[in-house]
């Protein structure tokens, strides 16, 4: 009996050793963890539970039937997260260069099935070759596979990717339709095409890194979501994000012990708006003025500056936060602004987190760049994802919400539930300037004249009190109440409900 136990654990022994020693050796000398490292930093201590370790892929051409390690390149299980369900995936760099084979595909798909039926998250930690070339079509097959669960999962459960070596080809496929994608500085890379065909085809010179690194899909592209010094750090902070995501679409947001007062006041934020309007200051100090704890999570810190977008806590439960950021282009709403944030209100909206949106825009940006970009289409997106959303949301006007850009952002109109503004809130259809001189264009060479044209204006629109007079500002607040209010107003919500009518699914402007 004992020899059969015995067994048992040689096999595992076997099987948790991957490619062997050599290769493990070499991904840590490229500064990389193998995937068990990683499981073990992702996960609870001693959480893990295995599927499949003894899985070995069917292939017989080129030789392959002599080399049948045990787990096929993936490690795939389930385990928690500070307590709560998690199902896992990460590739094996040292079987096959995590190469996807028939059944290393279907190793995921069976988790990622496991996680659909019982409502919990998926983290996929990539490391991998692309399709297993002894394979051929079975192994495109398998990534199709993936493909399909990946589909049919989004805005089921959160699907998180972490791409922690290459992803080359379709393979960045799978990835790029979960909700958020991490890199490793330096050690990943994601593109369709690598640099030699990029060489072949377009004549470009370009390393893997310049093609699709790190900094590549963070500040250009914003395929990625962030990018994490090293393997340790990124598995850490997915653990912090982990904390703000509810399970599935049908649980609620979690709730975390939470050790700041809502009625916390921060007189401080009386002085945040400088005298001029033309200067800035950084809403990130409102961001973390609000948050429980001064903490938040920012998504897409390295693009499109001029838009904030993240997760924050109020009396403990996750907030999704949008803010225009005027120390970037003065906040304005652009092309990738208008695309950063209306996929994050998107997720917001699919897994019910509440919505908190500050704003200072002075409207959107002018100019054939923009025009020939599209700036249409994507300005919409932002405006049907708020306008579609049945989550709470609440909206705090701190400065100017001029033009199109007023409606965009969470407005009345667009059922906002609470739509408060400072005193300083400044809210028309465009600034001073602009709307005088279109007004008195005839009076344009007389600059006393203009001087008191502006000064008119602004005293008649540059406020809150005409919105507030028409009901579309429900409350002028003081800056320092912010936190207690909005508080008080997201906890006032907790009971909403709001359906959209009923259709197959929409048809944002994509
Ligand atoms: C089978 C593979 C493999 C693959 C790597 N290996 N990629 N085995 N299929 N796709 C094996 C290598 O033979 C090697 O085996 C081990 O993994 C490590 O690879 P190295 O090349 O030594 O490592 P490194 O120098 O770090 O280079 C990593 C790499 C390179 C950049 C990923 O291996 C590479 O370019 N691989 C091919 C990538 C590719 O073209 N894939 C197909 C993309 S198309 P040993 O035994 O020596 O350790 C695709 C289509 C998907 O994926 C479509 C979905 C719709």
């Amino acid at each position: 009996m004992q020899e059969i136990l015995d067994e048992l654990e040689r096999r595992r022994e076997v099987a948790r050793k991957g490619g062997g020693e050599r290769r493990i050796e070499a991904q840590h000398k490229k500064g990389k963890l193998t995937a068990r490292e990683r499981i073990d930093l992702l996960l609870d201590e001693g959480s893990f539970e295995e599927f499949d370790m003894f899985v070995a892929h069917r292939c017989t051409d080129f030789s392959m039937e002599k080399d049948r390690p045990a787990g096929d390149g993936v490690v795939t299980g389930w385990g928690t997260i500070n307590g709560r369900l998690v199902y896992v995936f990460s590739q094996d760099f040292t079987v096959f260069g995590g190469s996807l084979s028939e059944t290393h595909a279907q190793k995921i798909c069976k988790i990622m099935d496991m996680a659909m039926q019982n409502g919990a998250p998926v983290i996929g930690l990539n490391d991998s070759g692309g399709a297993r070339i002894q394979e051929g079509v079975a192994s495109l097959a398998g990534y199709a596979e993936v493909f399909q669960r990946n589909i049919l999962a989004s805005g089921v459960i959160p699907q998180i990717s972490v791409i922690m070596g290459p992803c080359a080809g379709g393979a960045v496929y799978s990835p790029a339709m979960t909700d958020f994608i991490f890199m490793v500085k330096d050690t990943s890379y994601m593109f369709v095409t690598g640099p030699d065909v990029v060489k072949t085809v377009t004549n470009e010179e370009v390393t893997a890194e310049e093609l699709g690194g790190a900094a590549t899909h963070t500040k250009k592209s914003s395929v990625a979501d962030g990018a994490f010094e090293n393997d340790v750090e990124a598995l850490l902070e997915i653990r912090r994000l982990f904390d703000f995501l509810p399970l599935n679409n049908r649980a609620k947001v979690p709730v975390r012990p939470f050790f700041d007062d809502p009625e916390r006041l921060e007189p401080s934020l009386n002085t945040l708006i400088p005298d001029s309007p033309n200067q800035p200051y950084d809403m990130k100090e409102l961001v973390l003025k609000v948050a429980d704890e001064g903490d938040f999570y920012e998504i897409q810190k390295d693009f499109a500056g001029n838009i904030i977008t993240g997760f924050i806590r109020l009396e403990g439960r996750t907030v999704g936060v949008v803010a225009n950021q005027p120390m970037v282009l003065a906040g304005v709403l652009d092309i990738d602004s208008s695309r950063k944030a209306a996929r994050f209100v998107r997720f917001c909206d699919a897994f019910e987190i509440p919505i908190l949106t500050f704003v200072d825009v002075p409207g959107f940006l002018p100019g054939t760049a923009q025009e020939y970009g599209g700036v249409i289409k994507h300005g919409a997106k932002l405006l049907f994802a708020y306008g579609e959303a049945t989550v709470p949301k609440v909206t705090v006007i701190t400065r100017k919400a001029y033009g199109g850009a007023y409606d965009v952002m969470a407005s009345k109109h667009l059922r906002g539930d609470f739509n408060y503004a400072w005193p300083t809130a400044e809210i028309a259809v465009m600034g001073a300037k602009g709307a005088v001189e279109i007004l008195y264009r005839r009076e344009l060479e007389d600059a006393e004249k203009i001087a008191s044209r502006t000064a008119d204006y602004e005293k008649r629109f540059a406020n809150p009190f005409v919105a507030a007079e028409r009901g579309f500002i429900d409350e002028v607040i003081m800056p320092e109440s912010t936190r207690k209010r909005v508080c008080r107003a997201f906890a006032s919500l907790r009971n909403k409900s709001l359906q959209n009518p009923w259709k197959k699914h929409d048809n944002i402007p994509l």
